[in-house]
């Protein structure tokens, strides 16, 4: 009697069965009453007692194998049906993987970044405003009161407010210069801030105009500080954002109501198309009463810039929607 080739036999008919059907057979086959295991150890009795106790020992192994095989068939089956074998889930972490794709940060933010690191070279501290503005901020307090005709060049999207709250016109800033008016108002001058931010116009949309665009704003105010020194900040900010040994930077006389005198900066690389980047001009007196500061102690210079007209001149973008169009197409060449 060749227990341990019945052993291998049965195990490997076990492995081999696949549907509980085929397992019921083989244990009645095999454990039932009538079963193979009842009849080896009836044959027992065929054997010398010495041999009696060993060949007993292993039948009773035997059975015990194959119930504990049977049992194992049957979870590891029950277990596939609910989708647990882990031979099955396996996952290969070590294998490569097609890289993720990152995006970058946009031309307009990072343009920002540089330009407030420069600013930041020459002193000037980065603050921002609100794009929602009073009237007073917006307008009044800068030197355009409410009939002044620079009024209708800058009509722009007004909020529409609950008649029952009695609080000032709101708008959407047509520039970053009322942040002049809410820095001078909570710092204690001398300052030097720049302010970029979001800007809105009611403008017809073409190539070089959109309803929203960025400014950066900057003004410092402080004892003695004159022109020469507001050209001199232009002109040193100007060159180091363009590197550009052929940029042209034109100056020529303009009206603001906020400066006195003012200025508007054209730039060019060929001497031959010039575009408009910046207004800028000696802060108006009226600006500073109307931030209670006596204009006999102090002076000021202001200037505001067109960002989005500054990147599209570096970088040659023609239009200046394709800038707030977040088309990736467009994107991911820079
Ligand atoms: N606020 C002006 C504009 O939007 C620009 C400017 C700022 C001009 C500061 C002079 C001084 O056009």
């Amino acid at each position: 009697m060749d227990i341990r080739k019945l052993e291998k036999q049965t195990l490997e008919q076990i492995e081999k069965t696949s549907d509980e059907n085929g397992l019921r057979i083989f244990e009645k086959q095999w454990l039932g009453p009538k079963g193979k295991i009842r009849e080896l150890f009836r044959e027992l009795k065929n054997f010398e007692p010495e041999e009696r106790k060993k060949i007993g020992g292993e039948i009773n192994l035997l059975k015990k194998e194959l119930t504990a095989a049977l049992e194992k068939k049957r979870t590891g089956a029950e277990k596939e049906k609910q989708g647990f074998v882990l031979e099955k889930e396996w996952l290969d972490a070590t294998r490569p993987v097609k890289p993720a794709e990152i995006g970058h940060i946009h031309l307009l933010t990072s343009a920002l970044k540089d330009i407030a690191l420069i600013f930041k070279n020459l002193g000037f501290d980065s603050v921002s405003g609100p794009d929602i503005e009073t009237e007073w901020n917006n307008f009044d307090a800068l030197n355009i009161p409410a009939y002044h005709p620079a009024r209708e060049t800058a009509d722009t999207f007004w909020l529409n407010q609950m008649s029952n709250v009695k609080s000032q016109k709101l708008l959407l800033r047509t520039h970053t210069s009322p942040s002049q008016i809410r820095h001078l108002l909570s710092h204690k001058p001398p300052c030097r801030i720049v302010s970029p931010g979001k800007v809105y116009r009611f403008e017809a949309i073409d190539a070089s105009h959109n309803i929203e665009f960025w400014q950066l704003e900057g003004l410092a105010v402080d004892k003695n500080i004159n022109f020469a020194n507001l050209l001199d900040i232009l002109r040193t900010f100007l060159k180091e954002f363009f590197k550009e040994k052929n940029l042209k930077i034109r100056i020529r006389p303009s009206y603001y109501p906020f400066v006195e005198p003012g200025i508007d900066i054209d730039l060019s690389f060929d001497g031959k198309k010039w575009i408009e980047a910046a207004g800028a001009g000696m802060v108006h007196p009226n600006v500073l009463k109307n931030t209670k500061l006596n204009p006999e102690g102090w002076q000021g210079i202001a200037f505001g810039i067109g960002v989005d007209r500054l990147i599209m001149l570096k970088h040659k973008i023609p239009d200046i929607r394709l800038l707030h169009s977040a088309d990736l197409r467009f994107l991911k060449q820079f």
